[in-house]
């Protein structure tokens, strides 16, 4: 598939948890009949220079290549194959095999940064530091290198819901307080590998979908529902995540 088609599965999939499917086409159609008269003013010399004209991706959504070159699973593999009514994003849009493509594309709108996510299995197969894999995490280097020739800023999101599977299934997700510390290691690792790179850091994507959905209704990874104290639990360590993440962010620039 071609790279902007990336982008724009992307944000269809984004729509996807709050909105019904195809929701989306109202929104776009609505700009189509643009501009309305007197609207004229507004589409020229309105935005300071140095606005931050973006698009955005997450990994699971994008990168298929599930299992290549030593990627560990993530929750949202296992949950795809769990009979749940979801695609799969084995292939998604293929952006890890059509990086360049893709980076062609994000130059053509013209973008000043581009928002994405590091799969976490894609790094840490296993979760921990302990099963680092290098090829997947060289796929990083290159694109937030690509990006930086083209001089576009790359806006990194650490968690965007796809945990490696292995802490779903021997420690329950982020329903176990561990997995603040877990988190830490992985982001330290980040911070370390990317850190001279990447001047923006979003820490968790959504956390309130991840609580409620993800462990309360179970419409999204990884699934579960029926405890009722379960979102809170998990809340409660996603909270701590964060505020561990505004104490550290003295040290390095990140948006709060
Ligand atoms: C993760 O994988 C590494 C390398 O195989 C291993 O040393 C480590 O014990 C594993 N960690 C867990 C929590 O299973």
């Amino acid at each position: 598939m071609s790279g902007p088609l990336a982008l724009w599965t992307c944000l269809a999939l984004l729509a996807a948890a709050a909105a019904k499917p195809n929701a989306g086409l109202k929104t776009w159609g609505r700009f189509s009949k643009l501009p309305y008269p007197g609207d004229k003013a507004f589409l020229y010399d309105t935005f300071p220079k140095d606005f931050m004209w973006a698009v955005g991706t997450a990994a699971y959504q994008v990168e298929g290549a599930f299992d290549k070159d030593g990627k560990g699973l993530s929750i949202w593999d296992t949950f795809t194959r769990g009979g749940n009514r979801v695609t799969t994003g084995d292939v998604g849009s293929d952006s890890y095999h059509n990086i360049h493509t893709d980076l062609r594309a994000i130059e053509q709108l013209e973008v000043t940064h581009y928002r994405f996510s590091l799969s976490w299995s894609r790094i840490f197969p296993n979760g921990t530091r302990g099963s680092y894999n290098e090829i997947g995490t060289n796929y990083y280097r290159t694109l937030i290198k690509k990006l930086k020739e083209r001089h576009v800023q790359p806006v990194v999101t650490l968690y965007h819901w796809d945990l490696p599977d292995h802490l779903q299934q021997t420690l329950g997700g982020w329903s176990h307080p561990e997995l603040v510390g877990i988190f830490k290691d992985y982001a330290d690792f980040c911070f370390q590998t990317f850190g001279d790179d990447v001047k923006y850091w979003i820490t968790i994507d959504n956390p309130f979908v991840v609580a409620r959905h993800g462990y309360g209704t179970g419409v999204v990874a990884p699934g579960i529902k029926n405890d009722p104290d379960l979102p809170f639990r998990v809340g409660h360590n996603l909270i701590k995540v964060r505020v561990l993440f505004i104490l550290v962010s003295s040290t390095i620039p990140f948006p709060l």
